[in-house]
């Protein structure tokens, strides 16, 4: 049995998803019981949860051999994956699969990477196997400027004018599935993974304004800016300074990183931007 946490996230969800289309047994971890009440498979069970709550995680693990871990970014996230890491070596799971990120690092001024690095830290001591999941920025992050651009034309970013391989969460929940389903190959390993190609910015913009048929402008902001921006928008100071000064989390030559990673793990290319954008065109539109 495969437990995903983070079920009903991005994520989880595609990859409780890819793992039912494998016909692979998937317990989905929710907090609300109610998440997948509609989607009835024979091979899918539910445990409702938190990380918190160590009971719950007791029974939730029973009968598992390998969990796909992932959270939401959170001050409380090391002692929250530290709870189902304790949990899952003392019910005797075999594999823990982390989604983590590119730039995971201890000495990172990013807090999120800092917290990756310590979960992957206590993993790599734990008596389990282990997998981490190193994807660069999502693509579907773009989906936050939908509204901007739908209604101005344009959006603002503070990415300056780097470019990013940027990776398409469909890939990535594909990728965790294959590692999760696969019966070994995995243990040890670190998945880098990327789109097929570096863009920046500016190029998105120019690739939006070709799929809409009008001209779609991108703002380059500063990192200050921005973040001054986000707090006045309610975001907690430490997200506001992540999200802002993402770029700080890896030089430039680690932002064009492109791997074969995906290539490996799916047999296929990983989405170009040019696909993402086009299958979430609506989501930039006007007319929605
Ligand atoms: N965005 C990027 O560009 C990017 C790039 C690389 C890596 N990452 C990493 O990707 C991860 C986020 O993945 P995602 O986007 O799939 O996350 P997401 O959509 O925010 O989903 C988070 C999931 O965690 C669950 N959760 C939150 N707190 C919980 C708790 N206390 N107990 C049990 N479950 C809890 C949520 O449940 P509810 O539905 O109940 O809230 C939800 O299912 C982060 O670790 C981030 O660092 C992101």
């Amino acid at each position: 049995m495969i437990l995903v946490t983070g079920a009903t996230g991005q994520i989880g969800r595609l990859v409780v998803e890819q793992l039912l289309n494998m016909e692979v047994p998937v317990r989905a971890f929710v907090r609300n019981g109610d998440a997948f009440k509609d989607f009835h498979h024979a091979s899918l069970e539910v445990a409702v949860g938190t990380f918190e709550d160590e009971k719950s995680l007791e029974k939730a693990v029973e009968g598992v051999d390998r969990l796909l871990l992932v959270a939401r970014d959170n001050p409380n996230q090391v002692i929250q994956h530290e709870n189902v890491i304790k949990v899952a070596e003392r019910k005797g799971v075999k594999h823990i699969v982390k989604l983590s990120a590119l730039g995971v690092s201890k000495g990172s001024p990013i807090s999120l990477m800092r917290w990756h690095a310590e979960t992957e830290e206590q993993l790599r001591n734990s008596k389990m196997d282990w997998t981490f999941l190193h994807p660069q920025l999502y693509m579907q992050n773009l989906l936050r400027f939908g509204d901007s651009v739908a209604g101005k034309g344009s959006f603002s970013a503070p990415m300056g004018s780097s470019e990013f391989a940027l990776v398409d969460i469909r890939d990535i929940a594909e990728a965790a599935a294959k590692v999760l389903s696969d019966e070994d190959g995995h243990a040890s390993k670190i998945y880098t993974l990327t789109g097929p190609t570096a863009v920046s910015y500016k190029e998105i913009a120019k690739h939006l304004s070709t799929i809409l048929g009008q001209s779609i402008h991108y703002n380059a902001v500063t990192q200050k800016q921005f973040y001054e921006t986000l707090l006045e928008n309610g975001t907690p100071p430490w997200r506001a300074y992540d999200l802002a000064y993402i770029t700080e989390a890896y030089p430039e030559d680690k932002n064009r990183l492109i791997t074969n990673d995906i290539n490996t793990l799916l047999n296929r290319s990983a989405r170009s931007i040019q696909t993402f954008l086009t299958d979430h065109q609506e989501n930039f539109r006007s007319e929605k």
